[in-house]
């Protein structure tokens, strides 16, 4: 099987590795860290004919509808149509779409008018927690216990000065509490699979202090989440979200992360997004046994019964993501990146590259915010966590950051 993957970072760094077992790869553009990269663009290396399964990796090319464009010439594509990709693009959209499903989740109200937006926050207690509606790289999310901040903050977004058109509607939400997990299903648009649950640490500092990132580490499998997490999500939130779908006319081929909360009360979706997680989906994927080529191509085809069900390690696998100075607020780029070869040659360590371009000396240097991630496994999380911060002991450039609670709990 020959297969395209679409994306340039760390988590299509993983799908190239994990489905390079079975199948042929091309990443495009990908990055100068992932083998079998080229910048030829993914509707030209499929006019060239022999492409078996398109992997759409980031959210935007998805929602601008590049699925579309692939299917409307014949190409078999893992990820949702522009019409399935509003799950992610529009908070509001996708709120409206699993209340109408019946998916646990926390309550919400939608406001265009930043005076009705501040009268509904002085109507609740707080927590607040303010969205904007549209997409804003996991970083258009505020909670808070400060009424004045959370005003702030919505005039800021409905005037949009704050991310622009993404903002100038925004969702406020009930205050939920309980440790956050991610799952990644897979879905034919009928059925699914769920992966085993991930666990992402979003906050840049330790002890989730400081402002959201894209996600500065992962692990998986998860000691304190249910045994049947996976399960209980296919039935009570893929499922029937699948079915509304349907309902609606869309059909969702493509992989549904589902953003959870396990609260006191059971689980709650937080968020869907139309895609694989970066870099949580990166933890999953490296645990799988089974043929993932296979497996998406069954999805994209719009039917999962016709393979097996997916197998997994049951080592503990661990990443932690080294980012550029200044990241998320102002990433600096362009310098150069040492030690990667000496973290690369830590046992039972894979090294992913994310954020990175070549110089003019063909040098590997910082090209965005999360950089390198550093993946450990073994029996345990203890010893998973040793190799990937043994690996991240090694590498060198100016400003580099790190987290160092990376799967402690
Ligand atoms: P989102 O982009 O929707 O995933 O939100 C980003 C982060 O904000 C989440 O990972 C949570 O930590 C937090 N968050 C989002 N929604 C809620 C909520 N309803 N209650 C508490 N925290 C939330
Ligand atoms: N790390 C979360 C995401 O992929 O959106």
């Amino acid at each position: 099987m020959k297969v395209v993957v679409v994306g340039s970072g760390g988590r299509e760094h993983a799908l190239a590795l994990v489905l390079g077992r079975t199948a042929e790869v091309v990443v495009t553009p990908g990055n100068p860290g992932i083998p079998g990269s080229v910048p030829t663009p993914v509707e030209d290396l499929v006019a060239a004919g022999d492409v078996d399964l398109v992997v759409i990796g980031p959210e935007q090319p998805l929602v601008d509808g590049l699925a579309d464009r692939l299917r409307a010439v014949g190409v078999r594509v893992l990820g949702p149509g522009a019409d399935g990709a509003r799950v992610e693009g529009s908070k509001a959209f996708m709120k409206e779409l699993v209340t109408a499903a019946g998916v646990p989740t926390a309550g919400f109200a939608t406001f265009d008018d930043a005076e009705l937006a501040v009268a509904h926050l002085r109507s609740t207690p707080g927590p607040y927690v303010i969205k904007t509606d549209g997409l804003a790289a996991g970083k258009g999310v505020l909670v808070t216990t400060d009424l004045a901040e959370a005003e702030a903050d919505v005039r800021a977004k409905l005037g949009g000065e704050s991310f622009g058109s993404a903002g100038r509607r925004v969702v406020i939400e009930e205050h939920l509490s309980g440790p956050e997990v991610s799952v990644f299903a897979v879905c034919d648009g009928e059925r699914t699979v769920c992966l085993p649950p991930a666990q992402d640490f979003k906050r840049v500092g330790d002890g989730d202090q400081g402002p959201n990132t894209g996600g500065m580490g992962a692990w998986s499998p998860l000691p304190f989440a249910p045994d049947d997490l996976a399960e209980t999500v296919a039935k009570d939130f893929i499922e029937p979200t699948l079915a509304e779908l349907r309902a609606r006319g869309i059909d969702y081929r493509g992989v549904l992360y589902a953003g959870l909360m396990l609260t006191p009360d059971g689980p709650r979706l937080i968020e869907y997004n139309i895609r694989f997680g970066d870099p949580d989906s990166q933890v999953v994927l490296l645990r799988i046994t089974s043929d993932l080529a296979e497996l998406l191509a069954a999805a994209a085809d719009g039917d999962l019964r016709a393979v097996p069900a997916p197998t997994f390690s049951n080592d503990t696998v661990v990443l932690v993501v080294v980012a550029s100075e200044g990241y998320p607020e102002s990433p600096r780029t362009g310098d150069p990146i040492a030690g990667l070869d000496e973290a690369t040659a830590v046992a039972e360590v894979t090294m992913l590259t994310a954020g990175v371009a070549a110089n003019e000396d063909n040098q590997l240097v910082t090209a965005g915010g999360r950089v390198l991630n550093a993946i450990g496994r073994g029996p345990d999380a203890v010893s998973a966590r040793a190799q990937a911060y043994e690996a991240v002991g090694h590498l060198r450039w100016p400003g580099l950051h790190f987290r160092t609670d990376i799967a402690t709990g």
